[in-house]
């Protein structure tokens, strides 16, 4: 039955996938798609201009300087005018008026904005109407959500010898800690903390506004010579790549700054990119790269590893670390971006013996405006750049579990047989999604009626084991008379258009396409009318969403997107937002599945992404291939999305592309446990592979990884929660917890998890089994699985079997687990739970809960219980202690868990002289008190005690202690 659906399916996609196949051969990736930056008129322009001031050293005389006549500071923001000198058609000197503003925001955040002056008098010749007539100032817009207002209390601390040479002070941020010092000619603008310079912006002088100028008349070259320099430039009133030639109504309009962070060996960020976490040098050298970390969200398909290709998300956000200090910026702008990255020699610099790392960041249009984090530590900079672009959303707590995906499951037979497989084989999953073949004819909004008849029925079964279905829709809307939702879109003016102001078409999975422009407000709504109760999925409410092809991916267009003249709402170009456009669509579906039901927490995934996604759901790497180097690569990448404020991040397990022999397919599920989203997914030619289809010890050793992962959901889903509320991400680096190693700031192929302590290795090579895992601090480390202690910093042998995951627990911290196996998490939500406690050297240890409904928005009125336990050394008690204020409504939350108990504590580490020969504990809740059994045990080297407390009948709301 299913085979012959399969078969079925196959025929139709493998059709249109073999046309694109001849489109586009599959090499391993398709370089030649994508443009590098000699092929890119702007961003070759704006490395040649690097070079040349590079080649100058000293000398260099940039043509941009403050007017110090102009720069005034109120009110949190020092502002003038910077001048670009030119010359003018008549090779005479003139100067390009560049307004700049230095914000010190109440969050300690300074923003550094740099705009063209606007001509509203005089629309630059050449300027089609239809075009908005100001350089694009709205990145901000859709990525900031926070407070922009300027802090009153930063203070001018400039002297007046100071200011006559153009020289301006101004502390700021917590009691005024930091401090920028703006200079006017050479300009440059440093922020310093702890009486150093951190960030410098413009320190090698590379900032550069392509002013607007008209098109120069061919026709009066001959009478003008500086004009034929202009028109020489190549590419710079148009441009052509892959047979489309880009129109640039506007002409040339990039800008470029450089940004230095003195001291500084190690940048990170700007995801997304398949390599390294710790970004490489981009200008030649062994190990580095030739061309600079691009950002343009692109469909790239099967895309390379360790390189700086652009793939399908962009977030221009960049931390820098180095011993005990940590900084960020961001760079608001939704542009196709390059980044080169250099890093000084040593003894290049007056800042010391370190190296300091040297960036240069380059669009292709829009306004400077950069955003600098001073930290001064990691979790700081997480914080700061989450108050501007806000935290991650909340997830209901199925969506932390796991999802099996396909492209495709091909009818509800389907379906039901494979979720009846994973009760079968006793392994818990949560949703079960739907790939573009659901649909009749890739019509979004509609369902191909012979396969999936009763989709609401559907859904119904899944609902009794409290799972959830999936479904992809995707931006393109196949253009096709009498299809409603194309119709609606097409007359409502509801598309992305041309340059001519048409709407625009292009070619995707249906074949000819309009493109939603989630831009406008009312397409937004449109979209929400597609969601309502009653229509596409009827009234159920276990239907979650899937956006994909949002880069956007055109197949027939310019880089496989859409071309960047064609227009959006407000008659912005798409070069100016194309970044940003998959964010807008993410949101959109966000926000139709809140109106649908606005006490549901929505889930939506999404291929493509900005900064400030993280406020829309989850997101994944894209489509990777089976093969250990895709496995291998995934643990840098989300690194690199998590430090970027993504926290809610994962890959394909198994690999898209190709066919996972067992062992792959095992090791990625050992290693998917711990991907904050964890999803398996695969490519419509690939073979089935269901965790029950591999077979023994395959499937078990999936089940046991699946299971664990389930384990473990009490501690995720508190992750979750820090992370939606300070920004301190689920995968954290080994400079989180140890940023005194500066050795371990490169090491990328081990990751700590969410609160727990657990320090994870995935095992990523063919046959290994052992590995060696890196200690980054001087705490106690425990075998997650066997108890065993390793402890001091370095590199530790450890055996890692085929069935074992290399896991060490850090000493101080508390797991909280729940151990009983059901079919889904929501089934779990009234279990009782486990704690396990891993005591630090002084035999100590910490850990906060964090619980509620799991799926509607009441934790937002107080429903939620937020717990610390502790366990001390000094009078061997360990405690239960509330961490939110008490009201009303969490008490009424807290009366539908009143049953949920603690039903195991298992205590490693502790010296158990100290139990005397007892073998029982008391325990004290509301006034009681009474006893509980305890067993002891000791791992095999003798060397640690596990304590085990069964049963201590001790609920987890309300404080309770335990005496050991
Ligand atoms: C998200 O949607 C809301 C409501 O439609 C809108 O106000 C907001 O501007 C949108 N943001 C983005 C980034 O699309």
């Amino acid at each position: 039955m299913v085979m012959a659906n399969s078969l079925k399916f196959v025929t139709v996609a493998c059709c249109l996938f073999v046309v694109l196949l001849m489109a586009y051969p599959v090499e391993s990736a398709k370089r030649y798609l994508f443009k590098t930056c000699e092929q890119s008129s702007f961003c070759r322009r704006n490395r040649e201009y690097a070079d040349l001031a590079q080649s100058k050293g000293a000398a260099w005389d940039s043509p941009y300087a403050i007017d110090s006549s102009t720069v005034q500071f109120d009110g949190g923001v020092l502002q003038g005018t910077i001048l670009k000198s030119i010359l003018d058609s008549k090779g005479d000197p003139t100067n390009v008026e560049l307004p700049f503003q230095l914000v010190f925001l109440e969050s300690g955040t300074a923003r550094f904005m740099v705009d063209e002056k606007q001509r509203t008098d005089s629309p630059i010749s050449g300027f089609p109407e239809s075009i908005t007539q100001r350089r694009y100032n709205e990145a901000s817009k859709w990525a900031v959500t926070g407070d922009l207002t300027p802090d009153d209390n930063a203070i001018d601390a400039t002297t007046d010898n100071e200011r006559k040479d153009g020289v301006y002070k101004i502390k700021f941020g917590p009691d005024r800690y930091f401090e920028a010092v703006v200079e006017s000619k050479p300009l440059r603008v440093a922020f310093y903390r702890d009486g150093e310079p951190q960030v410098i912006l413009n320190d090698r002088g590379l900032i550069n506004m392509d002013h607007w100028r008209a098109k120069p008349d061919p026709s009066q070259i001959n009478d003008d010579p500086s004009l034929k320099n202009e028109l020489d430039i190549k590419d710079m009133w148009e441009e052509s790549f892959g047979g489309s030639t880009d129109t640039k109504p506007k002409g040339p309009e990039s800008i470029a700054l450089d940004v230095t962070f003195p001291g500084y060996e190690h940048v990170f960020g700007i995801p997304e990119h398949a390599d390294k976490f710790s970004l490489r040098e981009t200008r030649g050298g062994e190990g580095n790269h030739n061309e600079p970390y691009r950002l343009f969200n692109v469909d790239i398909f099967e895309y390379e590893v360790n390189s700086p290709m652009a793939m399908y998300g962009a977030i221009p956000f960049m931390q820098a670390q180095k011993k005990k200090s940590s900084v960020g910026i961001f760079w608001a702008n939704g542009a196709d971006t390059w980044i080169d990255i250099v890093k000084s020699k040593p003894n290049e610099q007056s800042f010391g013996v370190k190296k300091s790392t040297e960036t240069h960041w380059i669009s292709e249009s829009g306004i400077i405006d950069m955003y600098v984090m001073l930290g001064p530590d990691p979790t700081s900079v997480y914080h700061q750049y989450g108050l501007l672009t806000g935290f991650t959303a909340l997830p209901p707590i199925y969506a932390v579990g796991y999802h099996q995906c396909r492209w495709n499951y091909n009818s509800e037979d389907d379906v039901a047989e494979v979720d009846a497989n994973f009760d079968k084989y006793e392994i818990p999953y949560d949703a079960i999604w739907l790939d573009i073949e659901y649909t009749e004819n890739k019509k979004y909004f509609t369902w191909l009626k012979s396969m999936f008849p009763t989709p609401e029925k559907m859904m119904q079964n899944l609902d009794k084991r409290k799972r959830k279905l999936v479904v992809i829709i995707d931006p393109h809307i196949k253009k096709e008379a009498g299809y409603k939702t194309y119709e609606t879109l097409s007359k409502g003016e509801l598309a992305i258009k041309t340059s001519e102001g048409q709407e625009y078409n292009g070619w995707c999975w249906p074949g000819e396409s309009a493109w939603i422009d989630t831009f406008n407000p009312k397409a937004a709504d449109f979209w929400k009318d597609q969601y309502k109760p009653g229509k596409f999925c009827g009234y159920e409410n276990n239907f979650l969403m899937w956006n994909d092809m949002n880069e956007p991916s055109v197949f027939n267009g310019p880089e496989v997107s859409a071309p960047r003249d064609a227009l959006h709402y407000g008659n912005w170009e798409h070069r100016d937002v194309h970044n940003i456009y998959g964010a807008t669509y993410h949101n959109a579906t966000q926000q139709a599945m809140l109106a649908r039901n606005p006490r549901q927490r929505p889930f939506v995934l999404t291929r493509s992404f900005f900064a400030g996604s993280q406020r829309y759901g989850a997101v994944w790497t894209g489509d990777n291939a089976a093969s250990w180097d895709y496995l291998k690569i995934v643990t840098p990448m989300l690194l690199s999305h998590s430090i970027a404020g993504f926290s809610f991040v994962g890959a394909d397990v198994g690999g898209f592309f190709g066919n996972p022999t067992p062992e792959l397919l095992t090791r990625w599920y050992q290693a998917g446990a711990f991907y904050p989203f964890f999803r398996g997914h695969a490519h419509i030619e690939s073979k089935r592979r269901e965790p029950w289809l591999a077979g023994e010890p395959y499937t078990s050793l999936i089940r046991n990884a699946i299971r664990l992962r389930y384990q473990l959901l009490p501690s995720v889903y508190t992750a979750f929660h820090r992370a939606s509320f300070d920004g301190v991400p689920i995968v954290r680096p080994m400079f989180l917890l140890a940023p005194e190693n500066e050795e371990a700031f490169e090491i990328d192929d081990q990751f700590f998890f969410g609160e727990t302590g657990l320090l994870v290795k995935p095992i990523v090579e063919e046959g290994a089994r052992s590995t060696e895992i890196y200690i980054p601090d001087d705490e106690l480390y425990y075998d997650y699985f066997d108890e065993t202690i390793y402890e001091g910093i370095g590199y530790k042998h450890l055996d890692a079997p085929f069935e074992k995951i290399p896991i060490l627990a850090r000493g101080g911290h508390i797991i909280v687990r729940r151990d009983r196996y059901r079919r889904s998490a929501t089934l779990m939500s009234h279990d009782p739970l486990t704690l396990v406690i891993h005591l630090d050297r002084s035999g100590n240890a910490g850990g906060v809960f964090y619980m509620d409904d799991g799926e509607t928005m009441a934790y937002n009125r107080g429903a939620f219980l937020h717990r610390f336990f502790m366990f001390n050394a000094q009078d061997n008690i360990l405690r239960s202690r509330s961490m939110q204020p008490s009201g009303a409504s969490s008490r009424s939350y807290e009366k539908t868990i009143d049953e949920v108990r603690i039903e195991k504590i298992i205590l490693v580490g502790f010296n158990t002289d100290k139990l005397k020969s007892a073998r029982t504990v008391e325990a004290f809740q509301d006034k009681k008190s009474w006893s509980a059994d305890i067993h002891v045990a000791e791992t095999s080297d003798g060397k640690v005690s596990v304590v085990t407390v069964r049963d201590p009948k001790v609920l987890v709301i309300g404080d309770w202690s335990i005496q050991f």
